[in-house]
């Protein structure tokens, strides 16, 4: 069987997650639920990542220890995954020992190798983002990530050797053009970072000590980035006794990030791997951010959305699809309520529902709620089963390049699709005037292009894809598999369907749900 290994990044346990947190795993569970789909063993690791200043001083302000602080956010945090039905195989915490061991060995190795050196760091430092800066780098002398003001600080640590490998990296990228995703993000680490040529990148601190110790040098810290990156390793067991699961997924064949952490998984990452011997990971895609009309989210705003709020209120498939159809490939897209209401509405009641319901009705009616068996009967009924194969070939290659939103929106064609050959056929002057056997094929036609649509959905919206194959009286798993889409006469003859449809989304409010999240983004 095909492996693939899949990877969100490692989340700072900073506070709460919004619904952009969510965003990265929904989106690393869904290529998960549809390469297994497709056949492949796929492996899903998250987690969190604990150590660092920022941490330290949060739990301080919460008048915890930070180890309760983190034990307490890593439970909250995979509560919320489990809510949100993430089937991660691996949740690696950076405080872990079977991380932290590593880590030092790691960290020795590369000392032992001389890719790690000790010197003296001085610079721009931003304390909420641990970063250091150099002058040039600062926007408006703030840090250019945050915007917060910086210190000058100092201090004798440990460097990295970035400059051995740069030239390496550079040949990897120009033999590997889909190293990097999308290729805009990929220009610009080459162009604007690589190509210049690389600084040594500072590995340890001494300013705080919520980390993983240097073993030869204990006031050194290991810093984040190091300690961080490496869990994707780690968390397969690489240099422990048991290097199992890390003979057998490792290169990972995807790796989700999002866009403000690409340089460091572009560039640093790779060269890190590279001092160690190891295969470089197949992908890296950056995704955009989720952002509010009046910019990103953030407390003091009062405009963050949890995902708690949307899945409590509209369930989990809803938010789950508005989440991954609404933002184009690698690029910020905006939320709105209104936005969200729409797409409820439209695509999951009138859309989705009604087709399910219509069919049912019929089937009911004409059928006594037996599927008839498969017939070509009518213009129409190839044409949809043509067009229908067509975009089934479409949206896999969408899915296999990571572009989810365009596979939905193909998937709502089918859809839209569908709907429109209701109307063709016009099943009650079929009926009217006794043409069983074409209105059979409309039947048949329509429970098949459902079946369909419900395996397309299913990697994204499990427990609809169930409601409608409970709804279609289809229990067969076979008939439940991606690898029977592209076939038209599956069903047996004389499946019964439900009695009465029960509608898979209800209608919303428009102005009643707006208030509602704007009163919840407000706190
Ligand atoms: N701990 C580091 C990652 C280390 S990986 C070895 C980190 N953590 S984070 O919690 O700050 O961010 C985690 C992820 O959430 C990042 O990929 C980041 O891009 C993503 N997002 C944070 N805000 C986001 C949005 N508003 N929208 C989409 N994704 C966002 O960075």
């Amino acid at each position: 069987m095909n492996k693939f290994y899949i990877t969100t990044p490692i989340y700072y346990p900073s506070g709460k997650f919004h619904i952009g947190t969510a965003y990265t795993t929904v989106l690393a569970n869904t290529i998960k639920k549809y390469k297994q789909a497709r056949g492949y063993d796929a492996y899903l690791l998250t987690g969190l990542d604990e150590h660092g200043q920022k941490i330290q001083d949060i739990a301080k302000e919460k008048g915890k220890t930070t180890s309760e602080y983190v034990e307490n956010m890593a439970k909250e945090s995979e509560a919320l995954w489990k809510k949100m039905n993430i089937e991660y195989n691996d949740f690696i915490r950076t405080t872990q020992p079977r991380h932290e061991k590593i880590v030092e060995e790691i960290f020795d190795r590369l000392m032992e190798k001389g890719d790690i050196y000790k010197g003296e760091y001085e610079g721009w430092y931003c304390k909420p983002c641990e970063t250091y800066f150099t002058q040039t780098q600062l926007v408006d002398g703030k840090c250019p990530d945050c915007g917060r003001s910086v210190q000058r600080m100092k201090e004798e640590a440990y460097f990295f050797n970035m400059k051995k490998y740069a030239d390496r990296l550079i040949k990897f990228y120009e033999e590997n053009p889909d190293f990097i995703q999308p290729e805009s993000r990929r220009n610009e680490l080459f162009n604007n970072f690589l190509k210049p040529g690389l600084e040594d990148l500072c590995v340890t601190r001494t300013s705080f000590d919520w980390g993983i110790k240097v073993r030869k040098d204990p006031k050194h810290v290991i810093y984040v980035w190091l300690d961080a990156l490496t869990n994707y390793i780690t968390a397969l067991g690489y240099l422990s006794e048991d290097e199992t699961l890390f003979k057998k997924y490792w290169p990972a064949d995807l790796q989700i990030v999002g866009k403000d952490i690409i340089r460091f998984h572009g560039i640093y990452w790779p060269i890190f791997l590279m001092a160690l011997d190891l295969p470089l990971p197949k992908k890296i895609y950056a995704h955009g951010f989720i952002m509010m009309r009046d910019g990103k989210m953030s407390k003091s705003k009062g405009n963050v959305i949890y995902p708690e709020t949307l899945v409590d209120r509209y369930g989990l498939d809803a938010t789950k699809y508005f989440l991954m159809r609404e933002f184009p490939y690698g690029q910020d897209a905006i939320f709105t309520p209104e936005g969200f209401v729409e797409r409820f509405n439209f695509d999951l009641c009138n859309d989705l529902g009604n087709l399910l319901n219509r069919t049912i009705g019929m089937i009911n009616k004409y059928f006594d709620g037996n599927i008839p068996a498969y017939c070509v009967e009518n213009e129409v009924d190839k044409e949809l089963e043509d067009y229908t194969t067509n975009t089934i070939s479409k949206i896999e290659e969408e899915m296999d390049n990571i572009h989810i939103g365009n596979a939905i929106t193909d998937i709502w064609s089918i859809i839209s699709r569908t709907n429109k050959y209701i109307d063709e056929t016009s099943a009650w002057t079929l009926a009217k005037q006794g043409e069983t056997k074409k209105l059979e094929a409309v039947m048949y036609h329509l429970v098949e292009n459902l079946r369909k649509i419900a395996i397309l959905i299913r990697p994204l919206m499990e427990d609809t894809s169930d409601k409608m194959f409970y709804q279609l009286g289809i229990k067969s798993e076979e008939l439940k598999k991606w690898d029977t889409l592209k076939q038209n006469d599956l069903i047996p003859s004389g499946t019964k369907v439900i009695n009465k449809g029960e509608p898979l989304f209800m209608r919303l409010d428009m102005e009643e749900e707006v208030e509602y999240m704007k009163q919840k983004m407000k706190g």
